[in-house]
């Protein structure tokens, strides 16, 4: 098991980095990341570089027995490089400069930039590539964080037409394809192609209600390859000078890049992980999903390269963590596939933005409370690892989270309540509030681990997603789908075939009407005698083969079908045209678990906040029980257990005190 802190010696004096590292090593910390923000100090002046402080850190943390993640140090390029090259400053959709202050204040799409990213990135791989002290390699630091994915400059226009151009091949069929007849926005050449900057009917939205959609998603999808593509030129130069693995710390939910793309050339995965932080309501079960969606972008077990370990903040600070809930989140996320553990940060800064990102240490560098948590829980850690490391999350349940779809339903919501990213989080909390573990896949992806696959709103489709799902239900698998699906094309026109679309055979049904549900208003639904609400969106059915599982019980389609279940070949397509309550969803996918023959957990899950990770190693299966309560829940085991951390013995009950952690292996 990799353990260790985010530490930035260059921000402190060189007094105090040996009582660090010993306190450090006192924590049981085998590892650090380091120099990801460090460009003005290793290259104080152009193209002289000081390596002695960095050599100087290494070497004091190999004494102590503990390596080095090496982060190249491109989401800071220092000021005089930006007084020499203001070129490389983004633009927003105003044509403003987005000008320096803080960090990330470049364009992928730079040619300037892209050389000087060559210089620095090739200099740092050439004094540490064969060093054996590195373990792996960081590059740059969340690409997209600081609203950073898009931008709107000349370099990113022509590279936009680039991009088009070999998408398309001609001008004739994107606009075809982006039916640009429409509002007479036909292209001639690819010279007269825009961005979606601003325009008349935007004002200061940040999203592009008056732009063709078409144009819209194409630029989405730009500008994460763009992301990808700057990636790639950093992983090649690394390559080039270093066998040592190379990763990325992603950022969980984040929208706006297609993190399967991102995550294809890396080594591994790693991400940053902050459950309560000041931007976003704490909620462990986003958490266990942003694990998961992490594990599954490249299908292996990935790392936290950034976990919270203490209160956050930037000008507001959140809640600081409860005794207990540090360790308690620490063994989620390895519940979840997490391999490596680097707290963020070591010690709290002093200055700049982030004074209010408190870490292991504050400001006055004694350890407490955060400190001694941290300790205990990697002392365990390393005593549990020949378990624990390399553990696999066995998931008999999939949800098909595509980027394509997220910026498409970003694009157009259909509804002004509705979140796609919600929607999948409702699907799986539905699964996980009941002990069933989910994967979280992309398009295409392998089905056929799975009993169950769930593709929420998946309305972009084409042929040959048409037989990727097709052929899994005809070959016995069961599939959920829901609204929407099938009502776009992959390019983000409507379709013009019945609704669902793609889907309407595996179905059996058609969309005869919807009905849009805005300002509170509920409708009714029935399902084997139960009442559900939806509140957002309704379709309503007409057969074609399929079976009804609920009706409408309100409004003028009352009786219409809503719910719907149809055999193709060995397999179920399910279809669910309205979204649930938080009560009906975890019933109705609970009870379609079941018809698919998945085996319940034998841990009863009765009580919210409980969460369940089944995991198996080496041929075996084990519990990891997880209590995100802060007070103490008794919990009903029908099986045999032993306490993997306190050896005891448990027969038919488990007690669990708040915010602790438990791990079930079967006797
Ligand atoms: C992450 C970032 C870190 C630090 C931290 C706290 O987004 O990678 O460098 O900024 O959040 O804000």
């Amino acid at each position: 098991m990799q353990l260790g802190a985010c530490y930035y010696p260059e921000q402190w004096p060189r007094e105090m980095w040996d009582k660090d590292i010993q306190l450090m090593k006192e924590a049981n910390f085998n590892v650090v990341r380091i120099g990801e923000f460090a460009w003005a100090k290793l290259e104080p002046e152009p193209g002289q570089y000081d390596f002695q402080w960095l050599d100087d850190a290494i070497g004091l943390l190999d004494q102590a027995g503990i390596k080095v993640i090496l982060g190249t140090p491109t989401a800071t390029p220092p000021k005089w490089l930006m007084d020499k090259f203001p070129d490389i400053y983004q633009r927003d959709k105003f044509d403003r400069v987005r000008g320096y202050g803080s960090r990330r204040h470049y364009c992928v799409n730079n040619p300037i930039y892209r050389e000087l990213t060559k210089t620095i990135v090739q200099a740092v791989a050439n004094r540490y590539g064969q060093d054996e002290r590195i373990k792996a390699w960081q590059i740059d630091n969340e690409f997209g964080c600081q609203d950073t994915t898009y931008c709107y400059c000349e370099h990113c226009l022509d590279a936009f037409r680039t991009w088009l151009e070999q998408k398309y091949g001609t001008i004739d069929r994107l606009n075809e394809e982006w039916g640009t007849v429409f509002w007479s926005q036909t292209y001639r050449n690819w010279s007269e192609l825009i961005l979606p900057a601003y325009s008349v009917c935007d004002g200061a939205d940040p999203e592009y209600h008056g732009h063709n959609p078409a144009l819209v998603l194409d630029y989405k999808r730009f500008s994460s390859d763009a992301v990808v593509r700057y990636q790639q030129l950093q992983i090649d130069l690394v390559r080039e000078l270093s066998t040592k693995p190379i990763t990325h710390n992603l950022m969980g939910h984040f929208p706006e890049i297609d993190y399967y793309k991102l995550a294809e050339p890396l080594d591994f995965v790693s991400w940053d992980n902050y459950i309560d932080y000041p931007w976003d309501q704490p909620s462990y079960r986003k958490s266990a999903m942003a694990h998961d969606l992490m594990r599954g972008v490249k299908n292996q077990n990935f790392w936290v390269m950034e976990h919270q370990s203490g209160p956050c903040g930037w000008n507001v600070l959140a809640d600081t963590p409860k005794p207990g809930q540090l360790r308690l989140w620490t063994y989620q996320s390895v519940a979840h596939g997490a391999d490596g553990i680097v707290y963020f940060r070591f010690r709290a800064a002093r200055f700049g933005a982030e004074q209010y990102w408190y870490g292991i240490l504050d400001h006055d560098s004694v350890p407490r409370r955060r400190y001694r948590e941290i300790q205990q829980t990697c002392a365990e850690l390393t005593r549990l690892a020949p378990i624990l490391e390399g553990a696999q999350v066995v998931a008999d349940i999939a949800i098909v989270k595509s980027y394509d779809h997220l910026w498409s339903h970003t694009i157009h919501p259909h509804n002004r309540n509705f979140d796609y990213t919600r929607l999948l989080q409702a699907y799986y909390d539905a699964f996980s509030s009941q002990g069933y573990n989910v994967d979280l896949i992309g398009v295409k992806g392998d089905l056929s681990p799975y009993k169950v696959v769930v593709l929420p709103a998946f309305h972009l489709s084409d042929p040959s997603i048409k037989e990727w799902i097709s052929k899994y239900v005809a070959s016995g698998g069961h599939a959920v789908l829901t609204f929407r699906s099938g009502s776009r094309n992959w390019n983000n026109a409507m379709t013009g075939q019945t609704l669902p679309g793609d889907f309407r055979e595996l179905c059996g049904v058609e969309v005869e009407e919807f009905d849009s549900l805005n300002y509170g208003r509920q409708v009714e639904v029935n399902i084997n005698g139960g009442s559900a609400f939806a509140s957002l969106w309704c379709d309503i059915l007409k057969s074609i083969g399929a079976t009804t599982l609920g009706t409408y019980s309100g409004e003028y389609y009352k009786g219409e079908a809503a719910i719907t279940v149809n055999r193709f070949g060995q397999g179920q397509a399910y279809y669910i045209g309205c979204d649930l309550d938080e009560h009906a969803m975890p019933e109705l996918m609970g009870s379609i678990a079941e018809m698919a023959g998945i085996q319940a957990t034998p841990i009863s899950v009765s009580d919210d906040g409980i969460e369940i990770v089944r995991k198996q190693k080496d041929g075996r299966e084990f519990y990891v029980v997880l209590n995100h309560n802060g007070h103490g829940v008794n919990i009903k085991l029908d099986a045999q257990f032993v306490e993997v951390i306190s050896e005891n013995q448990l027969d038919g009950e488990l007690t669990i005190d708040g915010y602790d952690i438990a791990i079930l292996s079967p006797k």
